[in-house]
């Protein structure tokens, strides 16, 4: 007997084209993406309005990077033909359903979104008291259920907005009738990723590692990190998990070769030097392909933009029938 399976569930997740990618969005998003695509039925947006609520000074610049990113995508794998790749903007669903949503939205429930107070101070130096700003959960609420998504992986400092949106869909389930399912968050345990520094990995750091970067690039930001401050000389031990750098060997290199290297950090057993070589090696072999996909991409630029056009296209499908939808819970 063949019982028919049961649905995929769907995933939805998006990113701010703010610049481009690095090996702590890759290891802390990207990598779940890819394995997803295979499992669920996925969604990934590009999302240009996010992005414009912060950069509106800068709009010229977010259809370059939202290019930036569609490249950083399909170099780590993503596949057009297993997900839907858009680009939020190109879906006007998006904003309706966000003017809709926000009817029915507390001001106070976005107030207290601890995102944003944060960001308000974080960022002085853009003038962010904008109502758009304010709203920006909304919009990130209307992403995610108008494909009804079951599932939103992200980083757990955006967990608050994925709770923001259960909040919103369940008052509007109840005045309007069910019509969204309540999204779960998925948090993966994700591998924090050091910079450069020593720091998180973070593009405003200006410590990152780039998927773009090349051999030579990665070698020149590898090569001085920081390493544990213990090992003043080759002959001091040191202790692995006190390490940035080994927080990449964490991310690229198998455990077992892992294993060696923390007891050779730890036995004075070997340099950092050599250890910092073979991070680079793994980090090389997970690269190249990396590349040589990118190489093949940039080669041709006009099929980025006709496969984001092909997954807008997909993306407006479902996001208008769930407008329609929509739309006749209201009454119009
Ligand atoms: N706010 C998210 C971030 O800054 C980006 C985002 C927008 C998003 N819409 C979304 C993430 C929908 C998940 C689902 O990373
Ligand atoms: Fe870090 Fe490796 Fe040096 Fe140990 S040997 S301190 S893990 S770089």
């Amino acid at each position: 007997m063949n019982a028919t399976p049961a649905p995929r569930k769907t995933v939805l997740s998006g990113v701010r084209p703010t610049g481009p990618l690095h090996l702590g969005n890759y290891v802390g998003a990207l990598r779940n993406w890819v394995k997803f695509q295979d499992l669920y039925r996925c969604f990934y947006a590009i999302v240009t309005w996010h992005a414009l609520s912060s950069e509106y000074m800068n709009a010229k610049a977010i259809k370059g990077w939202s290019f930036e990113i569609a490249v950083d995508w399909l170099s780590v794998g993503l596949d057009p033909d297993k997900c839907v790749l858009f680009v939020q903007s190109e879906v006007k669903e998006h904003a309706e359903l966000h003017l809709l949503l926000s009817m029915v939205t507390p001001l106070p429930w976005l107030e207290r979104v601890p995102t944003y107070k944060e960001q308000l101070k974080e960022l002085q130096e853009k003038e962010l008291n904008t109502y758009g700003f304010l709203g920006y959960p909304v919009l990130q609420a209307a992403d995610i259920v108008i494909y009804k998504a079951d599932y939103v992986p992200v980083g757990e400092d955006q967990a608050a907005h994925v709770e923001l949106t259960r909040e919103i869909v369940r008052r509007f389930n109840r005045i309007f009738g069910p019509i969204f399912p309540e999204p779960q968050t998925m948090l993966t345990e994700i591998p924090r990723l050091a910079g450069t520094d020593g720091r998180k990995m973070s593009k405003s750091y200006g410590n990152a590692v780039y998927l773009k970067d090349s051999a030579e690039t990665i070698r020149q930001k590898i090569m001085p990190m920081v390493t544990d401050t213990r090992r003043v000389r080759r002959s001091d031990p040191g202790e692995p998990d006190d390490c940035p750098v080994f927080t990449l060997h964490k991310a690229f290199v198998p455990k077992d070769k892992q294993d060696e290297i923390a007891r050779g950090c730890r036995t004075a057993g070997i340099g950092c030097r050599d250890c910092k070589g073979v991070v680079l090696e793994h980090l090389f072999r997970f690269l190249e392909p990396v590349w040589e996909r990118r190489r093949r991409f940039e080669e041709h630029p006009e099929k980025i933009w006709e496969i984001l056009e092909a997954g807008n296209v997909q993306a407006r499908r479902v996001a208008q029938a769930t407008m329609a939808e929509v739309r006749d819970a209201l009454g119009f």
